[in-house]
């Protein structure tokens, strides 16, 4: 038996990122796959029956796979020098609340499943829940396959290279049938737990958000030698456009933009860039508004290129709608464990694509910083138990029941 702290410690080593702090854990990259080795060798010290599917996601099965099943789990990989809570405790947790279920001599009645997904952050590829929405057919299998890393390594590739075989990629009906219910533990990225109090809380809906590339184009040149009156700078357009995100949310009720990426090209100090890749993550409680904030950003990115003589592209990487988890389960949930508090949540995860497709729920774990995506990230040890036992309660609900 293991606490989700003492699991946690266990891997605080893989893909510890020196340089910029915290963890830098990457689909299929070395750290990555060293996690899932860890994963695989934890489920099968516990007689779990560990497999992967087609779509990179690893599944450890107490007792034989079958249908309406109660799932568990989470997510491996991490944002660029995230913090350690993010995606692993919802892993761990569900590894330490299957061993309280087992001392306490529970035997399921449905089957019971620990799963990991793959690329939830988007880290490598840039499409987040990569393998939750090829799961569930909410990407086109092709494009997944094409998707490439900053370093030209496409998807396929990645996952050739991992032993696995990309054209078996795509909508898994028999995966998704087998999913009777899906719960997600996972550390709360915000202050919501802090202000009520409490260790635990369960979600109620996820904003609708996405992302979006502004690659603007100007002409390359030297720093020195090119009169400020002769430029075509798209540097200038994608600063203004920095600003106007921040201002643009500012007026949409609840609204979130943000540019956390933005790659000059080449990245010469002496040098005019010739291009600029910028990201855009837009975010807001209902789709209209995501949807209105990037469309007002996207004639104002025309109009700021335009002004400097440049050239704008813009596609979209990913969207996903407003999640609302099922009303139902959350309730049940939420009684089960106490008059739980029920929050909302601007973070996006695997269990909001599956709730699409299947009853899911989510269970929060108090952060005392309120801070996420980066090292400050937290989690009390005491807090992570009360989330193990409610993590174990909630599936001896519905395994047992
Ligand atoms: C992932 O955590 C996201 O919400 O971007
Ligand atoms: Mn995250
Ligand atoms: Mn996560
Ligand atoms: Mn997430």
């Amino acid at each position: 038996m293991a606490t989700a702290s003492e699991l946690l410690s266990a891997i605080d080593d893989l893909g510890a990122d020196r340089t910029r702090g915290g963890f830098s854990r990457h689909v299929l990259d070395r750290a990555e796959q060293e996690l899932r080795e860890w994963f695989t060798e934890q489920a099968r010290l516990r007689g779990l029956q560990v497999t992967t599917d087609a779509n990179a996601n690893l599944w450890a099965w107490w007792g034989e796979p079958g249908p309406d099943a109660v799932v568990t789990g989470s997510h491996l990989d991490s944002v660029p020098g995230g913090g350690a809570f993010d995606g692993p405790l919802g892993v761990v947790s569900a590894l330490a609340a299957l061993d309280l279920l087992r001392a306490r001599g529970f035997t399921p009645r449905r089957p019971l499943a620990v799963v990991v997904f793959a690329e939830e952050e988007g880290g490598r590829f840039g499409v987040p829940c990569l393998g939750s929405r090829l799961l569930t057919g909410t990407i086109d299998p092709d494009r997944a396959r094409a998707l490439r890393d900053p370093d030209g390594v496409s998807f396929a590739e990645a996952m050739r290279s991992a032993g696995m075989e990309p054209e078996r990629a795509g909508r898994d009906d028999a995966a998704l049938e087998r999913i009777g219910r899906f719960v997600e533990l996972h550390v709360e990225q915000g202050r919501g737990l802090i202000d009520l109090q409490r260790p635990v809380g369960v979600a109620s809906s996820i904003l609708s958000h996405g992302r979006w590339r502004f690659r603007i184009t100007g002409q390359g040149n030297h720093a020195g030698a090119t009169p400020m009156g002769d430029r075509r700078d798209p540097m200038l357009p994608s600063s203004r456009l920095v600003l106007a995100a921040r201002d643009a949310a500012r007026d949409v009720d609840g609204a979130r933009a943000t540019v956390g990426r933005l790659v000059p090209n080449p990245g010469g100090t002496n040098v005019v860039a010739s291009s600029v890749d910028m990201w855009l993550d837009a975010r807001s409680p209902a789709d209209a508004a995501t949807r209105g904030l990037v469309a007002e950003l996207s004639g104002l990115a025309e109009k700021y290129a335009a002004e400097e003589g440049c050239r704008v592209e813009i596609s979209e990487e990913s969207y996903a709608d407003t999640a609302h988890f099922d009303a139902g389960l959350r309730e049940e949930l939420a009684t089960l464990l106490g008059d739980a508090p029920v929050l909302p949540t601007g973070a996006g995860h695997d269990a909001g694509i599956l709730a699409a497709h299947t009853p899911a729920a989510m269970l929060f774990v108090r952060n005392p910083t309120g801070v996420s995506h980066a090292p400050q990230e937290h989690a009390e040890p005491e807090d992570c138990e009360a989330g193990v036992t409610a993590l174990a309660r909630t599936l001896e609900h519905l395994a047992g029941g």
